[in-house]
């Protein structure tokens, strides 16, 4: 390996450290009791705490304009389920952040792009920004059109809402933020920075009902440490998430590695 010493990271986090304001993020739902009780616990209690992020909750139930508070209605054209009205979610969030909105607006939906570490990343670094929960069907396609600046998806499953793909989208900020992790390297050698996934962890006991750990891991040679840091997580990365690697920052030597351990496997006989 020509250079050991570059650990899975990204060149970021310096231009994070000139942060200076409080990143606020406004999260609209119908359910917000489901996200109060995360935001209390842990990084994101903490960040809160320290002021580095505030989040806002809004009920869109709030902006509805009916005795009732009705928030959604059946479908044009018929079918099952019940469609999200636009006018209390336009109604929550124009009061809310102006119109157009002040900052963008996305709307969790398994339709969306797919959330990434990037994605975090340029959030993280941004003016803030608004989540919009959608709940039963969807929401109305107006809402999609004319409000939302994207849409967001953390995967390709179906929750049953939003909430919980919102929490995932603001941990994976907060933790970004300078201060939050209390260690500022924290952040750096995590899976996916760089596009590499992160190398094994181990901590004592050194033997534990007879597993060991790699004695580099004991050798207090930090370079040698990097070293196989470094090549666990190419190797991880390229055994579990291959497609990671066209993205990733590897030097020509460990491309040349990669591409050994390719020109292996399709041997016959390899793995
Ligand atoms: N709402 C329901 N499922 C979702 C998903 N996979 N991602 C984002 N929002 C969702």
């Amino acid at each position: 390996m020509t250079d050991g010493a570059r650990l899975p990271s990204s060149p970021r986090p310096a231009r994070m450290y000139a942060r200076t304001f409080m990143l606020t993020i406004d999260i609209f739902t119908l359910f917000p009791g489901i996200i109060e009780p995360v935001l209390r616990e842990s990084i994101l209690g903490r960040a809160i705490a320290r002021d580095l992020l505030a989040v806002r909750l809004h009920n869109i139930r709030d902006f509805a304009a009916d005795k009732h508070q009705v928030t959604d209605d059946a479908p044009y054209g018929g079918g099952g389920g019940m469609v999200m009205k636009p006018e209390p979610i336009f109604a929550a969030v124009e009061s809310t952040l102006g119109a157009p909105p002040a900052v963008p607006v996305f709307l969790l939906t398994p339709q969306g792009k797919p959330f990434t570490q990037e994605k975090a990343w340029s959030l993280a670094e941004g003016k803030g920004f608004a989540l919009l929960c959608g709940r039963y069907e969807g929401v109305d396609e107006r809402v999609r059109e004319h409000l939302a600046a994207e849409e967001i998806s953390i995967g390709d499953y179906v929750l049953s809402g939003g909430e919980l793909a919102a929490m995932v989208v603001v941990e994976a900020v907060a933790r970004l933020l300078p201060g939050a992790l209390g260690d500022e390297e924290g952040a750096r050698g995590d899976s996916h920075e760089g596009s590499l996934l992160e190398y094994p962890h181990y901590t004592r006991p050194p033997d534990f009902r007879g597993w060991g750990i790699p004695e580099v891991l004991l050798s207090g040679n930090h370079s040698e440490v990097r070293k196989w840091r470094r090549e666990q997580a190419l190797w991880r990365t390229y055994l579990r998430r291959p497609d990671l690697l066209s993205r990733a920052d590897l030097t020509d030597d460990e491309k040349n590695r990669v591409r050994q351990w390719r020109e292996e496997s399709e041997k016959p006989g390899g793995d």
